[in-house]
């Protein structure tokens, strides 16, 4: 972006409308695309009736939605009914993943010298994938940093070969701290010296103390139970560790790696050069723990009403406009996954473009648009990506033009958590995306643009029960899907081609093909949730 725009939206952001008129003349080269209509379809009332019907499948269906749940499927139908008379082609993809389902409640106790039982959901969480067994054995520390570091992400306990150097973790449980390297090498590597178990704890820093809730990856091959627990829990161990008492405990983790399926569902306008799609993509699923809601009912209903609106006002688009539903992106981005590696290289390079729509009414908000041509963010030190596909700076564009047209502050947001984008990022197609965000603290300066609470979360109620429509702000939740509209409609009626440089789109596409046979769910798996703090992978 360039310095002036920056300027300018920096005026919107941070205090009046002085500065707007100012900053018309330079944008009103795009005014003429700002009349669209489409975006005058979207009501506030025909998307909390949406949500509100998510709502209700979920409370008839243990209050989730989860790819694997009856719920998911009832959504599914619900979005498909919605649009039966739109007169989109509609269609679904099934697909199979790996699901690690817990037959019988976790154990995590103290045995010897004293015995303590641990309790599920506040010392400890089982990770992920991890693997079977009830074992009962004496404790390992390997290097842990205690005191911890000043900076987060900092402990390199159990990621380097010589950490292991006179060690012995035959029959024994590890215990370890979250740091440096993902979870998965951690696992891995205490696993291949004989461990039967491990526990990775917190690292310790403010905002990293609670239980660490492991994701390993999907692909993970781990056969030792992995748990999860706080900070206090893994210190507390240290500290008899250190004063030479031995310590035993049980860890046991009774289940089974099953294959289930679930399904994609797709929704595309008839009309349309299909050499140009236009893809709109939002996951469907929720997590076990709620009916997911804000993450990401908001999202998919976002979707629906924006393709609704599209057959009911015979929007006849020049580009093809295709939806995308993602199942199982809660579980590690696999319908998505699926359904790109699975495109053959044709199918592929006629997608010109893909807009994220992931958790877009939260409660506490931020007007979030994901910085995709990384030029307000490449410094932060959680970002994923050192380069984005070439043509996602033109997709952020649009939408940071129409928030300022409807005089609506933003926040550019990295790109430091997971969800479908990474996906796109991986064939090179470039990409846009919403986000209201989650797990993060408000501050006073964003209360100042956007109002809410500071101190509190952008969403309390993320990945929890409480994630329910009185959850959403409906303002922000209609604001960001007329937003949606704009841009479907916007890319729609562009010759997209002279959009996208599709000679480095393309470059980076053959790279992503030829890549694809060695690097399949992995290689941004591990990178999943990487920063979060209640998932993550390291
Ligand atoms: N996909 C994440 C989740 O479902 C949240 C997220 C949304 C992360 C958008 C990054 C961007 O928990
Ligand atoms: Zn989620
Ligand atoms: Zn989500």
């Amino acid at each position: 972006m360039r310095f002036k725009q920056i300027v300018c939206r920096l005026a919107v952001m941070v205090v009046s409308l002085i500065f707007i008129a100012a900053c018309d003349n330079q944008k009103s080269g795009n005014a003429e695309t700002l009349t669209a209509v489409l975006e005058d379809k979207i009501t506030t009332e025909a998307l909390v009736a949406h949500a509100k019907e998510l709502e209700r499948i979920s409370l008839s269906n243990s209050l989730s939605r989860s790819a694997d749940s009856p719920g998911y499927i009832q959504s599914m139908e619900y979005i498909r009914g919605s649009l039966g008379s739109s007169g989109l082609k509609i269609w679904d993809q099934r697909f199979e993943y790996r699901l690690f389902l817990e037959t019988k409640d976790p154990v995590l106790a103290m045995t010897y010298p004293v015995q303590e039982i641990y309790t599920w959901g506040t010392d400890y969480q089982t990770s992920t994938y991890s693997g079977i067994g009830d074992v009962t054995a004496e404790i390992v520390f390997v290097t842990p940093s205690l005191p911890p570091g000043v900076e987060p992400g900092t402990s390199t306990d159990g990621c380097e070969s010589a950490d292991f150097q006179g060690i012995d973790l035959t029959g024994k449980i590890a215990v370890i701290q979250r740091g440096t390297c993902s979870f998965s090498e951690k696992v891995s590597n205490v696993e291949s010296r004989g461990a039967v178990a491990v526990l990775l704890f917190n690292e310790g820093q403010e905002g990293r103390t609670g239980i660490v809730s492991v994701v390993l990856s999907v692909d993970s091959t781990v056969k030792i139970p992995v748990i999860g627990v706080t900070y206090d829990l893994g210190k507390a161990l240290y500290d008899r560790y250190v004063s030479g008492a031995a310590t035993t405990l049980r860890i046991a983790v009774i289940g089974m790696n099953t294959t289930t399926s679930t399904y994609n569902l797709f929704a595309e306008t008839v009309a349309g050069r299909s050499d140009q799609v236009i893809m709109i993509g939002a996951h469907l699923d929720s997590v076990i723990e709620g009916p997911g809601i804000n993450d990401n009912g908001s999202g998919a209903v976002a979707l629906l009403e924006v393709a609704r609106q599209i057959g009911l006002n015979g929007y006849t688009p020049q580009n093809k406009i295709r939806f995308a539903w993602w199942g199982a992106e809660e579980v590690g981005l696999i319908g998505s996954s699926h359904y790109l590696d699975n495109l053959s290289p044709t199918d592929l390079r006629n997608i010109s473009m893909y807009l994220n729509v992931d958790c877009i009414a939260s409660h506490n908000f931020t007007r979030g648009v994901q910085d995709t041509d990384l030029s307000d963010t490449i410094e932060y030190p959680g970002t994923l990506y050192t380069e984005t596909p070439n043509g996602s700076g033109a997709i952020e564009q649009v939408l940071l033009d129409y928030f300022y047209f409807q005089k609506l502050p933003i926040k550019s947001i990295p790109l430091d958590g997971g969800s479908d984008y990474m996906v796109f990022v991986k064939y090179g197609i470039p990409f846009g995306g919403l986000f209201t965000e989650l797990d993060g603290t408000k501050t006073e300066a964003e209360v100042l643009l956007f109002g809410g609470t500071a101190g509190e979360p952008y969403d309390n109620c993320y990945h929890k029960a409480c994630d329910t429509v009185d959850n959403m702000n409906t303002q922000v939740f209609t604001e960001n899907t007329q937003a949606v509209a704009h841009l479907a409609q916007y890319f729609g009626d562009r010759k997209v081609s002279t959009l996208f440089d599709k000679t480095t789109t393309a470059r980076a596409l053959s790279r992503a093909v030829n890549a694809k046979k060695d690097t399949p769910v992995k290689a941004y798996q591990d990178r999943y949730h990487k920063d979060r703090r209640d998932r993550a992978t390291r």
